[in-house]
């Protein structure tokens, strides 16, 4: 049977890039790409796409019932930042979002769904280094409490409906095509477009503020290896630790200076984002990812930097 791929919240960061992806994997056609938003780059002209919100029932059941998908990718939701700026909000759209398109699933029979969980999921009181799979979990953003719980009803849905559901805790993701969506680790981004523009940056995250990272072209491909893998392979039905690498901002403006030798990195004090940075991991043990669908890396800092200026000195 031919796959049909929906994926909602393609306008995103991600999104952009995994439709762009999976369609050149699958026919155009196969995968749809739905948002609450016109799409400002060439999703639609591309293929087909659907304006839906995951919180509208009626209109989601619509787009199940039209296409009958046989693998949704749900990547809708409000990231850390701007989720404490609007808790109720990022809590009803990250939450009854997730149940929304569990239900449908279940209901029209699709084959797999994916749902991306978040190093938010860990907390002041989780191990910093080598942040381990299962481990104390306090996240004190209501981003981080939202990925939790919904880990957990993941889990459940698979336990009780036999549902296909696959997991990655994404770090702070890099990518140069669309820009990033009010996260915490954002500033890895934007350091590269005023680097380009003013050769300086004025970080909100300080000098020795370790995350782990990722270039989007390994988080894509990873995610799409986790969707490939056999069930039998899928040990893991919350969410996949999920590991690039890590650096702080000290680490990315010197290497950055390798290429823009008189580019300045200053700091911002007393940023709301800082206390968010400051209790999540600063590195992950993702020894059970490339255990079960064999995960590997391949983007480094000195690479993820040579591609990020390249390609946006070409835009
Ligand atoms: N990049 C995300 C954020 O900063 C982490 O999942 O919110």
């Amino acid at each position: 049977m031919a796959e049909i791929i929906l994926v909602i919240g393609s306008n995103g960061q991600i999104g952009t890039e995994l439709v762009t992806e999976l369609r050149r994997i699958h026919h155009i056609n196969q995968v749809v790409a739905c948002d609450i938003r016109r799409p400002d780059y060439d999703t639609k002209n591309a293929g087909p796409f659907e304006f839906v919100s995951v919180l509208d029932k009626e209109n989601l059941k619509a787009i199940f019932t039209k296409y009958k998908p046989t693998q949704v990718y749900l990547l809708a939701a409000l990231l850390s930042a701007t989720g404490e700026q609007n808790p109720k909000l990022a809590w009803d759209l990250n939450m009854n979002g997730l149940l929304n398109v569990l239900d449908f699933a279940i209901d029209f029979g699709t084959k797999r769904v994916y749902w991306p969980s978040s190093i938010a999921v860990f907390g002041p009181n989780s191990p910093k280094e080598n942040t381990p799979q299962y481990c104390t979990m306090d996240p004190n953003t209501v981003y981080g409490i939202s990925k939790l719980a919904g880990e957990r009803w993941c889990e459940y849905y698979f336990q009780k409906y036999g549902l296909d559901v696959r997991s990655i805790r994404y770090p702070g993701l890099i990518s140069w095509k669309a820009m990033p969506g009010g996260g915490t680790t954002d500033y890895a981004i934007h350091i590269f477009h005023e680097a380009l523009k003013k050769g300086s940056y004025n970080s909100f995250l300080s000098a020795e503020t370790k995350l782990p990272m990722m270039y989007m072209d390994d988080a894509i491909r990873g995610t799409i290896e986790l969707m490939d893998a056999p069930a039998t392979q899928i040990s893991i039905r919350s969410s996949y630790n999920f590991s690039g690498l890590s650096f702080n901002p000290e680490d990315l403006a010197s290497e950055i200076k390798k290429h823009i030798p008189n580019f300045q990195l200053n700091y911002i004090q007393n940023d709301p984002r800082q206390k968010i940075a400051d209790g999540w991991p600063k590195s992950i043990n993702d020894e059970i990812s490339k255990k079960d669908w064999q995960w590997q890396p391949k983007f480094d800092l000195e690479k993820l930097t040579l591609e990020m200026l390249r390609n946006l000195r070409k835009g």
